[in-house]
């Protein structure tokens, strides 16, 4: 259905399904440009022609978009470490020192902020003393994804004997660092608090953070080959601590947190900068009794925190594969995963309850879309599959909702990097292939460490019918949304069209600025099914196109269909 944007009519409030306001009166729509001083409307078109409309506000920062926001995930689950990224040294697959070559080519292209590891579930499983030293020394365990009560899918019971199953510890913590510095990111330690003692946790930043030559630890990192300390910043508390990482009460892990994180050692060259188990998607309840409970000690405990994790999985809709969905499913799930801006809000005021400073910000370090896995792929690689269209919109949906919101975010980590869940990556053996996931990195990364500006979307909305308790039911939500940037004399626009057919045509007003030239990149396919293969690797790719600016620095843009798009304007 093709909406016309007239006065008086909804739109919606991106993220918040409960939050519908009027669209503007044609006064008001025309009135945000003038009381800002700029040249009204710049559209060849005008006002009542445009179906939408974009304003940016160049004099309304909202914060530097951390580098971090577009940081990644690894966990040994499934074929996520043995094949994804260790293939060994000795492999037949091209290896830099034993990681896959393509993959820390295509890293490179993406800007990675930091990669989080060991986990997930297996973080608090995981000994990091069985991952150093000689690898061939190295002791064997079961891997938490192998032997658990952690039922998802059936394939987890038809693993066969591999590393995916018995972990051989050959990817360790001199690995992971190798792998950090190839691809140019920052590590993120996920520490054990479940099954290990506060004692481990240190000795793990000793061995790590220790100048070679002050301690047995730290001369066992230099006699690997590690002279140099690696000086890693940020650590993980525990993961999903009501959960797999222990079933606590919001009150225990409080008091797990501040034993673990006591007067623990910097070398005097490193600010620790932990992150804590923050809450399972909208539980604002673990949020609140975890920061008060924590507080309880005096207000400077909060100081400790460098960011409250959270993690949300937006599910998959219909029979749960990811390639196969129709219409009102491609809606469904787009619109779950734009449930993300309302979490980031609630959990940023009840944070404020127990931080009125807002010291502690957000780290949302699982995001994405969560499909079964694809029966092509060998069963130990868990929850592997191509990603589509559809995840690459999801996935600009949530990097425009964590950009909007630069004050609040200061990391995200899809989950996760390669060969399960929201991946970027799909490998097996030597065959691997860039995901649209992929193309949505590599085209965002030109906010990374830009001023996020506010910016106002007007759009009409896409309407779909969902099952709600067996009954079916019409839902809707925007039909435009995303966010901008600017870097010097460069305004980065990004944003999705979810309209399966109607392009969005509108007017971008930069108000407080003139655009002179602009360029645009676009992730699209004619089916909204379209994603890459082993056997069709480029089968989707991003188009470049020229933007043509009219005079006076007019814009009117037509936003494809299903579609991820980026603007790169240059501002006088
Ligand atoms: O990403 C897969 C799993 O999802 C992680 O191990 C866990 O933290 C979450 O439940």
């Amino acid at each position: 259905m093709k909406f016309i944007l007239q006065p008086g009519k909804q739109v919606h409030v991106p993220g918040d399904s409960a939050s519908f306001r009027q669209t503007p009166s044609r006064r008001e729509f025309m009135g945000g440009a003038l009381i800002a001083g700029a040249v009204a409307f710049l559209a060849p078109r005008g006002a009542q022609g445009a179906e939408a409309k974009v304003d940016v506000l160049i004099n309304e920062p909202v914060g530097t978009i951390s580098p971090n926001i577009y940081s990644h995930f690894v966990e040994h689950l499934g074929g996520v470490v043995y094949d994804g990224i260790w293939v060994g040294e000795n492999s037949k697959i091209p290896n830099v020192g034993g990681i896959r070559r393509e993959l820390v080519e295509h890293m490179r292209r993406i800007r990675p902020g930091v990669i989080r590891w060991p986990g997930g579930c297996f973080a608090d499983q995981y000994d990091w003393r069985d991952g150093i030293g000689p690898r061939e020394k190295r002791p064997r365990r079961v891997n938490f994804w192998a032997d658990t009560n952690y039922k998802v899918t059936d394939s987890y019971k038809q693993l066969t004997d591999g590393p995916q199953k018995y972990e051989p510890n050959w990817f360790g913590t001199s690995e992971f660092m190798h792998f950090c510095r190839l691809a140019g990111a920052q590590p993120y330690f996920a520490a054990n608090l479940r099954s290990l003692d506060a004692r481990a946790f240190l000795e793990w930043i000793e061995y790590c953070n220790a100048p070679a030559g002050l301690t047995t630890l730290s001369d066992m990192r230099a006699a690997a080959g590690d002279r140099e300390p690696y000086n890693v910043a940020y650590w993980g508390v525990g993961n999903e601590s009501w959960g797999c990482g222990g079933d606590m009460l919001p009150e225990e892990y409080a008091e797990r947190f501040r034993q673990f994180t006591a007067w623990a050692p910097t070398y005097q060259t490193t600010k620790l900068s932990y992150i804590a188990t923050g809450p399972n998607g909208a539980d604002v309840g673990w949020t609140r009794r975890f920061l008060s409970k924590l507080v309880e000690k005096g207000s400077g405990q909060v100081n400790k925190i460098h960011g409250l994790g959270l993690h949300y999985y937006c599910g998959t809709t219909g029979k749960g594969n990811a390639l196969e969905y129709s219409e009102d499913e491609w809606y469904e799930l787009i619109h779950r995963s734009d449930r993300m801006e309302s979490l980031v809000s609630q959990h940023w005021m009840v944070m404020g309850e127990s931080d009125p400073q807002h010291r502690v910000k957000l780290i949302v370090d699982e995001w994405g879309a969560w499909h079964l896995q694809d029966p092509g792929l060998p069963p130990g690689y868990l929850y592997g599959y191509p990603g589509t269209l559809r995840d690459a919109l999801i996935s600009a949906v949530n990097l425009d909702t964590f950009q909007r919101h630069a004050d609040k975010v200061a990391m995200a980590n899809p989950a996760q990097l390669i060969n399960t869940i929201h991946s970027l990556f799909i490998a097996y053996d030597d065959k691997f292939v860039a995901t649209p996931n992929f193309d949505v990195f590599e085209m965002y990364a030109a906010h990374s460490g830009a001023q996020s500006l506010r910016t106002e979307f007007v759009a009409p909305h896409v309407s779909y019918m969902r099952t709600v308790n067996n009954n079916r039911e019409r839902a809707e939500f925007w039909g435009l949304a995303g966010s901008a940037s600017l870097n010097g004399k460069r305004l980065t626009l990004t944003a999705v069209n979810p309209d399966i057919k109607a392009a969005r045509e509108t007017e971008i007003n930069v108000i407080g600025a003139r655009i002179t030239m602009g360029q645009a990149r676009v992730l699209t396919a004619a089916d909204i099914h379209a994603h890459n293969s082993f056997a069709n690797p480029k089968s989707m790719q991003p188009k470049d196109e020229q933007v043509t600016v009219g005079a006076g620095g007019k814009l009117v843009y037509r936003f494809a269909p299903a579609s991820v798009t980026r603007l790169q304007l240059t501002l006088a």
